[in-house]
């Protein structure tokens, strides 16, 4: 399983070191998470703070978008450095529309699931999309705990993925960490996000290998 360690749990006043940080320890990718005090309940960052971290470090960026109008911020996003955008299939804009959109910009667009949406709401996208991400906590904040009923989800889609004949990457995201991550790997997951499981690790080197192999 590959480990995208989640920037909302790391030290806000030393961002891009906490990156470099990451990067070093083995870290697949970096998550980075986007909320705009309305689709969720909490204020992270923009664009702005995006493209100023671009240089610590060179693996990708996946950019999860918890905002109610992805599709007038996905540019900003792509330009500032992104390399996968995930916005909420809940959101407000229109999904096909904002798909094709990220797609033109050059970047791999991924749909997101809250808990309360089953599996089915992405089947009509799969053929459009690089990657499903399923919620394992409420969105909004970190260091909640994992919801192991989403687990279903990922067979579901993947089965559905198959049937059709395209290939799915399914990521999870919240509460991943040493005492869930085995069965978020047995479900099939194929990128894990660890905010707190990665970021409050005495060792986060060692974290990201024990997490990876779990
Ligand atoms: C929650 C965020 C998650 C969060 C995960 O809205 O999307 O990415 O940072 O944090 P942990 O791993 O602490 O649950
Ligand atoms: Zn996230």
């Amino acid at each position: 399983m590959k480990i995208a360690p989640s920037i909302l749990a790391s030290d806000f006043s030393k961002l891009g070191e906490e990156i470099k940080r990451m990067e070093d320890a083995k870290a697949d990718l970096i998550h980075i998470d986007i909320m705009d005090g309305h689709f969720v309940p909490n204020i992270t960052f923009g664009p702005d703070v995006i493209k100023s971290l671009r240089k610590y470090a060179t693996i990708p960026f996946d950019v999860h978008l918890m905002i109610v109008h992805p599709l007038e911020y996905v540019e900003r996003f792509a330009d500032a450095g992104a390399d996968i955008i995930t916005f909420h299939i809940e959101a407000k804009d229109d999904i096909k529309e904002t798909i094709e959109k990220i797609k033109s910009l050059g970047i791999k667009p991924g749909l997101v699931i809250k808990p309360n949406t089953p599996a089915e709401a992405v089947f009509p996208y799969l053929e459009d999309i690089y990657m499903v991400l399923i919620m394992t906590v409420e969105p909004g904040f970190g260091g909640q705990s994992f919801m192991a009923d989403m687990l279903p989800k990922v067979s579901a889609i993947k089965d559905k993925a198959k049937e059709i004949g395209t290939d799915i990457l399914i990521e999870a995201d919240g509460g991943i960490n040493m005492q869930t991550a085995s069965q978020a790997s047995a479900a099939g997951i194929d990128i894990a996000v660890s905010g707190t499981g990665v970021f409050k690790a005495e060792d986060p080197a060692e974290a990201i290998r024990l997490l990876q192999n779990a």
